[in-house]
């Protein structure tokens, strides 16, 4: 792979991390991130975030395992990922993203969206399907995930990745410090996030979550998930 020199160093860490990976299921990330278009006109720069969340970017700065992924978390602009919808405000407050390039991002793109993501802790992110396909590198901190109503947790750390195929129920979990991630979305970026909960028959449910760019995602709906839709997003 030839990395441009004039390639901005956020995008250069993560290709040269997905190289470092030698998973043969990367490469649909790596082909995408090498298709933006870095000469297409930048979105302007917003002001700077004031959230409470923004209390743990500096730590996680400190703590980045690659310098490019601290410099982008302090250039790139944050934003809050949910709001509304009932939703505990531990988890919404508790979820900020800094977009690279994608559907509001610094760099325009509606075929692939990456940039970084910051999860405080004590943050239960719950299982959720999306039509993306998604990479989760860990740049500072741990994280727990787990893939299915069945699943095994496995936490990832520093320079590790996980990797979540399209339409695979997935959640995540902090623990007690926080944790910054990058990520890669490939697939319909405009596509409903489904999130998925058991009623207090314990039967599952799902809500859908829309996003309008530049805005958090909103909950525009809920409906039953049936056993194969269960299991189909659980392989
Ligand atoms: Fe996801």
């Amino acid at each position: 792979m030839v990395i441009s020199c004039d390639r901005p160093a956020f995008l250069a860490a993560l290709l040269d991390a997905l190289a470092a990976a030698k998973e043969a299921e990367v490469t649909q990330f790596s082909d995408a991130l090498e298709q933006i278009d870095l000469t297409a006109e930048k979105r302007p720069r917003k002001p700077l975030l004031i959230h409470p969340a923004m209390d743990h970017l500096e730590a996680l700065v400190d703590q980045a395992w690659d310098p490019r992924f601290a410099a982008a978390a302090k250039d790139l602009d944050w934003s809050q990922v949910y709001s509304g919808g009932g939703i505990d405000p531990t988890l919404s407050e508790g979820m900020l993203s800094a977009q690279f390039a994608g559907t509001y991002g610094r760099h325009p793109s509606m075929s692939v969206a990456t940039g970084l993501f910051l999860l405080a802790p004590g943050v239960h992110y719950p299982l959720h399907t999306h039509d993306a396909s998604e990479i989760y590198l860990c740049v500072s901190g741990r994280l727990q995930l787990c893939h299915g109503i069945d699943g095994a947790p496995f936490d990832i750390r520093e320079g590790e990745l996980s990797l979540t195929p399209s339409g695979r129920a997935h959640s995540l979990t902090t623990y007690s410090e926080p944790v910054l991630l990058a990520y890669v979305w490939v697939g319909d970026l405009m596509a409903s996030t489904w999130w998925w909960e058991q009623d207090e028959t314990e039967g599952w449910m799902r809500s859908s979550w829309k996003r309008i760019p530049g805005e958090p995602w909103k909950k525009t709906g809920t409906e039953p998930l049936s056993e194969s839709q269960i299991r189909e997003a659980s392989v």
